[in-house]
């Protein structure tokens, strides 16, 4: 026997699904995620996307990840700068959008966006890329779409976050550590005021 349930999604509209198919919504605790191999950053994918998000893939090649993460959105596209690898991921997959753009031009990509903004917004120009280049994309993509996520697939960037401490002010325990000194101060005027009036 086939045990089936009714779920409700946030729009009101209910769906039968067998509870093996479902999938916990799972929200990322930063706004960028970084993956060093593609199966981590294709995993990572599908693990964060959901079925309401308008979602980019910028480095989208012949289109697998693009692809594989349409069936669980609402709405993405594909973005490549090279017109060959496109045009392979349009005979690959015919259903997915695709289109031959530079992932610096964000005005185009603004406009690939039925609404301007992305949920969800998926960088890989390569594993390898050098730094400078990835982190230009990235700079532009978390000042432009506050909101996004981003899953981001590069080695040098990774190994960067992951060598990066962030300083934590020590202004708390200095000034814990002046009024100790202070209370030690006054305690030995009071000790020597109190020797002379003896
Ligand atoms: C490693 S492949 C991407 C593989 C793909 N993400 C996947 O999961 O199957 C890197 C792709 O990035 C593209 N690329 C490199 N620099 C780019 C840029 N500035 N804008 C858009 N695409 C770029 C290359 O043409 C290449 O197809």
């Amino acid at each position: 026997m086939i045990l089936i349930i009714q779920v409700q999604y946030a729009d009101g509209k209910t769906y039968w699904a067998q509870p093996s198919n479902l999938r916990k919504v799972v929200k990322p605790a930063k706004r960028i995620i970084t993956a060093e191999t593609t199966r981590q950053y294709r995993e990572a994918c599908l693990r964060y996307v959901n079925p309401d998000d308008i979602c980019l893939e910028v480095g989208c090649h012949e289109g697998v990840t693009t692809a594989m993460v349409q069936r669980r959105c609402k709405t993405i596209v594909g973005v490549d700068l090279s017109d060959v690898t496109i045009q392979i991921a349009r005979q690959k997959f015919p259903q997915v959008r695709f289109v031959v753009v530079s992932g610096d031009n964000v005005e185009v990509l603004k406009g690939l966006s039925p609404t301007g903004e992305y949920d969800k917004i998926m960088l890989d120009i390569g594993g390898i890329a050098e730094l400078p280049a990835v982190m230009h994309l990235v700079g532009l993509y978390y000042r432009t779409w506050k909101n996004s996520t981003l899953i981001i697939k590069s080695v040098f960037f990774s190994r960067l976050l992951e060598d990066t401490e962030m300083y934590k002010p020590q202004e708390a325990s200095v000034s814990k550590a002046a009024i100790n000194a202070a209370a030690e101060r006054e305690k030995r005027r009071e000790q020597e005021s109190s020797v002379e009036y003896e």
